[in-house]
């Protein structure tokens, strides 16, 4: 199977974790796009969605589901997104796609967060991929000097990027993250940092993982 095949999969089997007549949470990046493409077979069992970036939101509603304010709910019982590394404890590194603190909002928000990957993103260590930071652009430079002091790795600005929320976007590269939620919390105390996209603090719950032998579910106990 190629790779896409595999995002197919993986994303028509979490579409059994969508609760009808709910709200719902949907990611970014090209797993997710397989997660829209078969949201679309169910569309009217839901009450809407709350989409994690502006590209999203399009897709979304190009395929007629109600896209819904975050303001205006207080609960959304699935979110369902992709990542570009987890461990087998479900911490997620995300973000390459650049949408990691919208990303972030709708996993804190949700009861329940399912990451759908094809087998290639489960790792015993995260940090390969370079770790991406959103960053107030005033704030790049010194943001950047505090993590060569303080944290290590090589940060790198992500040229001609602008976030969803008007922002720049570090990338962290050369990181061994063994502990990923206390530096996620190192992080996200340095002035300037919007977001970091470490997601272990509120990590996965359930992992669907595309693989040649079909689809395997890793759930933390
Ligand atoms: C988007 O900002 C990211 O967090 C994505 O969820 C992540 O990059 C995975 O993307 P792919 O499904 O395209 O690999």
């Amino acid at each position: 199977m190629t790779q896409d095949e595999l995002k197919n999969e993986v994303a028509k089997a979490a579409l059994k974790y969508v609760t009808p007549g709910t709200i719902i949470g949907v990611g970014t990046g090209s797993t997710a796009n397989f997660f829209i493409d078969q949201l679309a077979t169910i569309k009217d069992s839901i009450q809407g969605a709350v989409a994690s970036s502006i590209d999203t939101a399009n897709r979304l509603r190009s395929i007629g589901i109600n896209v819904v304010n975050l303001n205006e709910i207080e609960e959304i019982s699935v979110y369902v997104d992709g990542a570009d590394e987890s461990d087998h404890q479900l911490n997620l590194l995300k973000g390459g796609g650049g949408a990691l603190t919208r990303e972030k909002i709708v996993a804190a928000v949700s009861k329940q967060f399912i990451c759908i990957a094809d087998e290639s993103k489960l790792v015993d260590v995260i940090g390969k991929f370079p770790l991406p930071i959103e960053v107030i652009p005033m704030a790049a430079s010194y943001v950047k000097r505090e993590i060569i002091k303080s944290i290590g790795g090589s940060p790198v600005l992500r040229e001609e990027l602008t976030t969803d929320n008007g922002n720049l976007i570090l990338d962290i590269h050369g990181l061994t993250i063994d502990e990923p939620k206390a530096l996620e919390n190192r992080l996200n105390n340095i002035v300037g940092i919007v977001t970091n996209g470490l997601f272990a603090n509120r990590g996965a719950d359930i992992l669907l993982l595309g693989s040649e032998s079909g689809v395997k579910t890793i759930a933390l106990d």
